[in-house]
Order: structure tokens, then sequence, then C-alpha cells
């Protein structure tokens, strides 16, 4: 049992990840490719994922590779031009933007290299805006948010702002709030972007003790290979598929485009 579920209303009970079981993500087939007015650009093309529950696994590859795309369509942000990918047993492709809302709510916290805190409200409060979104009462959701802050150290910065805050204490509350609702799925891209070597090692022990703590499903993109090494699994995204391994620098990719693509 969760620490922080005491304080929330009684839910579907999720399954918690267990090792060895089925792929909790499994993409097959991916196909992307955005359309503009100057022209298409073809992400990728055939690309196959598997995760399993209690893994995670860090995503590393040249800039504009579509890392934070391949998160996007995983996190329901972002629709595939192809294939199927289903998430946590949902096919995330084939959700109106009504239930794309109700699932990333549901299954996903989502971390980016920005923290994205609302500047007016307190640490606490911003933990607890996805209990408000969700109709949870003011009393309910402060509270569980409490808990969350004790569970990434920051029990004493509550009624800070985040322009109170560091770098570091600042992600770490964008951490509570991203898990404040109990996803099964961890999305982080480039958590620790933003944040000098000693409090991106933090952020990261920190992101490590809740992945096995809360029987998280992760998947980490970083540019740093440090960070990157520590993930039960590193895959590199180049030339629009994913491969395992390789800690090296990669090649430079340069995406596919397409017939419409801008002259130049
Ligand atoms: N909405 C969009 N419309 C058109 N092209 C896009 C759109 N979003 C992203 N792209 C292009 O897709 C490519 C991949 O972008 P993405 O942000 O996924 O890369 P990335 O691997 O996350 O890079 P970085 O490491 O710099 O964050 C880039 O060339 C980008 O310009
Ligand atoms: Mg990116």
């Amino acid at each position: 049992m969760v620490a922080s579920q005491d304080a929330l209303p009684a839910r579907e009970a999720k399954p918690r990840a267990k090792a060895g079981q089925a792929p909790i993500i499994q993409v097959r087939n991916l196909e992307k490719t955005y359309t503009t007015a100057r022209g298409s650009l073809t992400l990728f093309q055939g690309l196959s994922l598997d995760v399993k529950a209690g893994e995670m696994v860090a995503i590393v590859g040249q800039s504009g590779a579509g890392k934070s795309t391949l998160l996007h369509i995983l996190g329901a942000l972002d629709a595939p031009t192809a294939g199927t990918v289903l998430c946590a047993s949902v096919n995330v492709a084939q959700l109106s933007p009504q239930e794309a809302a109700a699932f990333r709510n549901r299954e996903i916290g989502y971390v980016w290299q920005f923290h994205y805190l609302l500047p007016e409200f307190t640490a606490l409060e911003n933990v607890a805006m996805p209990l408000f979104a969700r109709g949870v009462s003011k009393r309910e959701a402060l509270n569980t948010a409490a808990n969350w802050l004790r569970e990434v150290d920051l029990a004493d910065r509550g009624s800070h702002r985040p322009g109170e805050l560091s770098g570091g204490e600042q992600q770490r509350v964008a951490l509570a709030r991203a898990l404040v609702n109990n996803p099964r799925l961890l999305l982080a891209d480039e958590p620790t972007g933003d944040l000098d070597e000693t409090t991106a090692n933090r952020v990261f022990d920190l992101i490590e003790r809740l992945h096995k703590s809360h029987g998280l499903t992760s998947i980490v993109v970083t540019h740093n290979m440090d960070l990157a090494a520590r993930a039960t699994c590193v895959l590199r995204l180049e030339a629009g598929q994913l491969s395992r391994g390789q800690l090296s620098a990669p090649a430079a990719y340069t995406p596919q485009t397409g017939a419409r693509a801008a002259k130049k």
C-alpha cells in the first residue's frame, strides 16, 4: 500500500509492478510524421517497444531524434500517424481528447525539464492541483499533497511559492505533483536537464527511490549518460528506431523529410 493513498478517496485499485509481468507498454509499427505548411517530417517508421512493469528505461539520443515526441505519444499528449500504442492496457492511439485527458490523469505522471509549477500558488497547492482537478475535497487533497511533499523531503517548504524554491526543490515539487494521483507510469523528459551535477544526482536518486517504493514503470529521457546507465535498460533512439545499450556518443541523426519537405 502506498503511504500517500491514505488520504485519497476509494478508487479502483491499480495493480502495481511485479517483476516478470507482461509488458505494460507495447508499441508496434509506430509511425509519426509531422505535416506542416513547409513540408512533412517523418520521425518513426515501424518503431516497436516493449517495457515490462517495474522497469526503469532510459532513452538517449541526438537532439531532434524524437525522444520528446515518443514520450508525448506514450503519454497520450500527441497522436501517432499509425501503429498501436498499448499503455497500461489502453490503446492510447485511439483515445478521444476527453478519454486521453482521463487516461493521463489516471495512469501517467509526467515530469519535464522545466517544472511548470504555477507561480502564484504554494508548493503544497501545486502538488494538490491534480487532485483538485479530479474533484477531491480540499482537505483530502491538501493532506495527500502534504504526504507527497514529505516523500520528496520538502515537508518544510509547503508554504513556499515556486519562486522561493531552488531549482532542485522546484523539480522535486513537480515530481510530487506528477505522482500525487498515484499513476502507474512515470514519463520524465530530461528531468535533470536544468540542474547542476550534484542537484541532478539528487533528483535522479529521488526518482529511483520513488520508482521502487511506488512500484512504478518509468521512462526517463536524458542526455546524461551517467544517469542513463543507472536505469534497468538503456535504449538509444536513432534514425527513427530504438536499439539497446551503447552509451557512446551517437551518430548525427537527420529525420527523414517527406516529398513535400521545404526546399532549401
Ligand atoms: N509539432 C511539430 N510540428 C513539426 N515538427 C515537429 C513538431 N514537434 C517536433 N517537431 C520536430 O520533430 C523532431 C523531433 O523533436 P523532439 O522534440 O521529439 O526531439 P528530441 O529528441 O526530444 O530533441 P531534444 O533532445 O533536443 O529535446 C525535431 O526535428 C522537431 O523540430
Ligand atoms: Mg526533447
